[in-house]
């Protein structure tokens, strides 16, 4: 499993169907269904938290503030700075598991000795278009929501790179790969990271196992003629590993050759050593 290194964030420990996380200085108690151990809750920091995510019966949820919580306030990873606000569903702004992800995409851009174009679909508040941008790519960010894409040019903004060649856009992820084609825009790098269920601005529905395949097969034509990485990111228990490894190969690698791996992603827990796991990514290399 690829584990991501943070010193702003940390997953402290997990019991009974929650995670206890540090977020700067401020800690969250968030729900997590993989969590299905009743383990003792022996950290003190338990019943020092902020804030806690408490679902409620009909589905949705709410935090119960427990002591005083900025309605925003900034962590940092590397050079990236992002902007943490605890909101609906139990999200921050932050998936601090794909930080292994925004390592690769940087890494691969840095040393491709060329200038190199990053499409990144289903951007949400931008991590990784920072990561891109810092590493010295020129990127697309799509999202299908105006809130999250002024997210993420506040998180540019925290980051200082604001003036970085990025093209923020609110669109459908599939329709706007469709429009590329026409265009003839066309990337080394593809990001995505789409949830299992969404909708587009238009209201475009977007269910991840039926339109997959469809999606990455729409992008191999806007791939530039020598593109350098694919990146397919789910955290959807019914997405594996291996059958997104598996869309790759047949997608990507039988036109490009390269290289196709797979693995779990996860969280290190300070006070058991476990490794929780947060999804799967998928990568084409060149
Ligand atoms: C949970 S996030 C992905 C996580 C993110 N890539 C990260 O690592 O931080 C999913 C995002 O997809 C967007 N979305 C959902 N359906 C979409 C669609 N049809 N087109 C474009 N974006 C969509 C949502 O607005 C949301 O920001």
């Amino acid at each position: 499993m690829r584990t991501a290194h943070w010193h702003e964030y940390e997953l402290i420990d997990t019991s009974s169907g929650e995670r206890l996380e540090r977020w700067g200085d401020i800690l969250l108690i968030r729900p997590d269904p993989q969590i299905l151990w009743h383990t003792e809750r022996k950290d003190p920091r338990w019943r020092e938290a902020h804030a806690r995510y408490q679902r409620s019966q009909s589905g949705g949820g709410a935090w119960q503030v427990r002591r005083k919580t900025p309605p925003v306030w900034s962590i940092r990873y590397g050079e990236l700075t992002f902007r943490v606000k605890p909101m609906g569903f139990k999200h921050t702004g932050v998936f601090p598991e794909q930080a292994v992800n925004w390592e690769l995409a940087g890494e691969l851009i840095r040393g491709a000795g060329r200038p190199v174009r990053v499409l990144n679909l289903f951007g949400y508040t931008g991590a990784a278009t920072l990561a891109c941008a810092a590493a010295g790519a020129s990127v697309c960010h799509v999202d299908a929501s105006r809130g999250m894409v002024s997210w993420a040019r506040e998180n540019a903004q925290a980051s200082g790179l604001e003036d970085r060649p990025i093209r923020w856009l609110v669109d459908d992820c599939m329709k706007f790969v469709q429009r590329e084609q026409r265009r003839g825009h066309r990337y080394d790098g593809i990001i995505m990271d789409p949830p299992s269920y969404g909708r587009g601005p238009g209201g475009e529905v977007w269910k991840l196992e039926e339109q997959i395949y469809s999606l990455v097969e729409q992008c191999v034509p806007i791939l530039s003629e020598k593109p350098l990485f694919f990146l397919l990111n789910s955290y959807t228990t019914g997405l594996s590993a291996a059958v997104m490894e598996y869309l790759l190969g047949v997608l990507i690698q039988k036109r490009f050759g390269g290289r196709v791996s797979s693995d779990e992603i996860g969280l290190p827990v300070t006070d058991t050593g476990l490794v929780l796991p947060c999804g799967s990514t998928a990568v084409w290399q060149a």
